[in-house]
């Protein structure tokens, strides 16, 4: 990533008017987390979502801010320090492989993040691999017809994130509408 190419996101993913269709707070209460709860944000990026989390499941619980970018993580972590956060623990992971702790994390949380993604199921496999049975996954990302957002052939569809997802051994529990542009999917390992 290009000094430039961080700004520009910086600036997309931490403005706040970025609120007004992301909704935060009605997201992050649909992730119903619970207070001492281990998760992990996967694609965490600079933060926007992160001390949200960390207030969710309070100081007795635990958040790993997982994303491949050095320097997106090193933005990360100001930020927590500035906010006084300290029960989140970036982590460094690899395209292919979120470096999570083995059988720690009860809820693993991807948000605008999969899209992104190289070699998607395989990663979904890792990242199954490491929780422990009957984690959630939950993946909110773009809906396919909605007129905001990234353009169509750089979205995937619910019906793509989910034939990726059976084939990582992850099942569909529900699909949520919380977001106006966005689905909302929990699954289970
Ligand atoms: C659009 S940002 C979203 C950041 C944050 N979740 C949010 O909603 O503000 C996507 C993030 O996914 C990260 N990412 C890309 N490939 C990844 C992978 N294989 N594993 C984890 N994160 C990845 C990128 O580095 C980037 O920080």
């Amino acid at each position: 990533m290009t000094p430039e190419e961080l700004k520009g996101a910086l600036k997309r993913q931490l403005n706040p008017r970025r609120a007004e269709w992301q909704k935060p707070a009605a997201l992050v209460r649909a992730l119903r987390l619970r207070r001492g709860q281990v998760v992990a944000e996967v694609g965490s990026g600079p933060g926007y979502f992160t001390p949200r989390l960390a207030r969710a499941v309070g100081p007795s619980g635990h958040v790993y801010a997982v994303d491949p970018e050095a320097a997106v993580l090193d933005v990360l972590r100001q930020r927590l320090k500035q906010a006084g956060v300290r029960n989140v623990t970036p982590v460094l992971s690899r395209d292919d492989d979120p470096m999570l702790p083995q059988g720690r994390c009860g809820v693993a949380i991807i948000i605008n993040a999969y899209h992104h993604m190289h070699g998607r199921v395989a990663f979904l496999r890792r990242l199954a691999s490491r929780l422990p049975r009957g984690a959630r996954v939950i993946n909110v990302d773009w809906d396919e017809r909605t007129e905001k957002g990234p353009p169509p052939k750089r979205r995937v569809p619910r019906t793509k994130f989910l034939r990726d997802a059976r084939r990582a051994g992850l099942r569909l529990v529900a699909d949520r509408a919380v977001l106006p542009h966005q689905y909302f999917l929990e699954l289970r390992r």
